[in-house]
């Protein structure tokens, strides 16, 4: 089989390797879709400081399983299935509390051990989500991007009450917004954004008013309007993000932050406490697997709408580099297998 391989940071090859036998309670997918994440590139270029090399990339992937591993019925053999790529332990304490996404020996599927990037994986059984046949191959592989949007927002409970502010309008930002608008009926949805073109694909998909933050001080240009947002999600994650959003949160705002920049920034305990402010933060994702494939079946988001190319696998470096230097007319970029 074909695999796209970093064999160390900036060496990508499409690799042969054996078709892998599905362990006891894994099963085997023949991939047919994969989505290209900020994280597939980071370990490309060497700055995911998880990774281990060799590593076959690719924590979105979508396909059918052909062969199951000992203690998997037979029948489900043919599903067609999203893989979550979260493997944890199930017994640790972060297991215990439901969220398997910090689990003590946390695997994340394409760094930690090899990913979707390839004709064939093999995962844990309970890792297979099936997909309804109403959800297209390529809904299908947008299923993990939207379960990080489910996890913020499970954990920050959006209602009718709240104007929620949005940083960034990438993948993330855009996700939340459709989940925000689509599922939770938020009041209004503001979203901030460097570049023009990512804030039209927000307005897209359901923002209310979108402001370029480039040049303008966002606090002021928010009180200006008369707007303290109730909640706000950094989706972009620039250090320079908490400390702004504290200060131009609405008191009892929640405030939820997905970055991982391990550089410090300057907040003060007076700034969160006065407004009794409730800051979340959010990896990956807990079990919500079941939760978008619901919000797909029924409608409730658009992931076609984030989808701007797709290449076939042959074509990873090319693909990579356009999702990397073109933000402004790339979003999601989907290898097809
Ligand atoms: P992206 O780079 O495509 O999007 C980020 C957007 O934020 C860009 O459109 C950029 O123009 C904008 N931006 C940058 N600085 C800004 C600022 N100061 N104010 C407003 N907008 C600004 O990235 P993507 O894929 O949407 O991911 C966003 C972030 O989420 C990344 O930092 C990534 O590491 C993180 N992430 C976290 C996950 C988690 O589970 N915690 C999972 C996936 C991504
Ligand atoms: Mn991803
Ligand atoms: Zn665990």
């Amino acid at each position: 089989m074909k695999s796209v391989v970093i064999q160390e940071p900036e060496k990508l090859v499409i690799e042969e390797r054996p078709i892998p036998q599905p362990l006891p309670g894994e099963v085997r997918l023949r991939v047919e879709s994969a989505g290209i994440c900020g994280s597939d590139v980071h370990i490309y270029r060497g700055h995911n400081p998880f990774a281990k090399y060799p590593r076959v990339i690719g924590h979105e992937f979508f396909g059918r399983i052909d062969a199951v591993g000992e203690g998997v019925e037979s029948s489900r053999i043919g599903e067609r299935v999203v893989g979550d790529p979260v493997v944890s332990c199930g017994h640790c304490y972060p297991c215990s509390v439901g969220k398997p996404n910090v689990c003590t020996s946390l695997q994340v599927i394409g760094v930690h051990r090899d990913g979707g990037f390839s004709e064939y994986i093999t995962l844990p059984a309970r890792n297979a989500h099936v997909v309804p046949d109403s959800i297209a191959d390529r809904e299908a592989t947008m299923i993990e991007p939207f379960t990080i949007a489910a996890n913020i927002c499970s954990q920050m409970n959006p209602g009718p009450l709240d104007v929620a502010l949005v940083y960034g309008a990438g993948p993330m930002g855009l996700t939340t917004i459709q989940a925000l608008r689509g599922v939770y009926g938020v009041k209004e949805i503001i979203v901030a954004d460097r570049l023009d073109e990512r804030l039209a694909m927000a307005k897209e998909s359901g923002a209310d008013r979108i402001i370029n933050n480039t040049d303008i001080d966002l606090a002021s240009e928010l009180s200006k309007l008369g707007i303290r947002p109730t909640l706000i999600v950094d989706a972009a994650c620039h250090v320079s993000i908490l400390p702004e959003a504290i200060g131009l949160a609405s008191p009892a705002a929640r405030i939820g932050i997905m970055g991982f920049s391990s550089e410090p920034c300057m907040i003060s305990q007076q700034g969160i406490t006065s407004k009794e402010l409730t800051i979340y933060s959010s990896r990956l994702n807990s079990n919500r697997f079941p939760m978008v494939i619901d919000w797909m079946v029924k409608g409730k988001i658009a992931p076609e709408k984030l989808i701007t190319h797709q290449f076939d696998y042959t074509h990873v470096i090319n693909a990579m580099e356009i999702f990397e230097k073109d933000p402004k007319t790339c979003c999601k970029v989907l290898l097809k297998f």
